[in-house]
């Protein structure tokens, strides 16, 4: 059985007290769940800090984003080491902003895993459709583009560490989430094409979460579908309560 696997995503959010505060409203709501894998990705500059208000919990901490190169003459950029050198265990790579607004590549997104996975962080790899690619029928297309350009050259052992993030880019801060058949639909075709890229026992063991205006009111039904096995969260994670509700809703 694969563990529930919920995320928060917090973007370009908080400040130092607020990310500390928000870290430290979660410990205290969440700390008696074992069944839920947990974890929240505080911007960068905040990771320390919110690594101390963790405190070695229940809850993990991840980056929103990583650099592949282990060192050197890349100003702005951050190493896989740094993180795992600030108590990170998860990095997000490949979310949809980064690819349509930073301009980030299946191929950069491809380098990005690859140094995460080697240096042991576990890489949250995200995928989804834009509106247009819908609307033309071209979902399934563009998500498996996205995956195997993305895991490509990785072998079976590499790619268990990989978590799946399926986010439609029309339902991420929208307040539209996918329907449950919707989401459904792209996981199992998802699934379908991790089996084909490795074998079933891998593609039944890998987490794919949904991404895209998750909220406490539609938790329940999208962790229906058999193959949404957890969340990645974004405005919803940034209020304790909020996010608390999803994680105890799956628990
Ligand atoms: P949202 O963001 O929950 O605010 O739609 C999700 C994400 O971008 O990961």
């Amino acid at each position: 059985m694969r563990k529930p696997f919920i995320a928060g995503n917090w973007k370009m959010n908080t400040d130092r007290a607020g990310a500390v505060d928000l870290a430290g409203g979660l410990v205290g709501r969440l700390k008696d769940v074992e069944t839920v894998d947990m974890a929240v990705c505080p911007p960068h500059v905040y990771l320390d800090a919110v690594a101390k208000a963790l405190n070695s919990s229940n809850i993990a901490l991840g980056a929103q984003n990583v650099y592949f190169e282990p060192k050197g003459a890349f100003t702005g950029e951050i190493s896989c080491k740094m993180l795992k050198d600030v108590c990170c265990t998860y990095v997000i790579i490949g979310h949809s902003e980064r690819r349509h607004k930073i301009g980030e590549t299946d191929e950069l997104i491809n380098k990005k895993i690859s140094a995460a996975i080697t240096s042991g962080l576990l890489p949250i790899f995200c995928v989804g459709e834009l509106l247009e690619q819908r609307e033309a029928g071209k979902t399934a297309q563009v998500v498996t583009e996205q995956i195997k350009e993305g895991l490509a050259g990785l072998s079976a052992e590499k790619v268990l560490a990989v978590t799946i993030a399926y986010e439609p880019v029309w339902a991420i801060g929208t307040g539209v989430n996918a329907t449950p058949d919707q989401a459904q639909d792209v996981h199992a075709m998802i699934r379908e094409l991790l089996a084909d890229m490795y074998d079933n026992s891998l593609a039944g063991q890998m987490r794919i979460q949904y991404g895209g205006s998750a909220k406490p009111a539609n938790t329940a039904e999208l962790m229906a579908c058999p193959d949404v096995d957890g969340l990645l969260v974004g405005g919803a994670s940034l209020k304790a309560d909020d996010f608390a509700t999803m994680i105890k809703t799956v628990a």
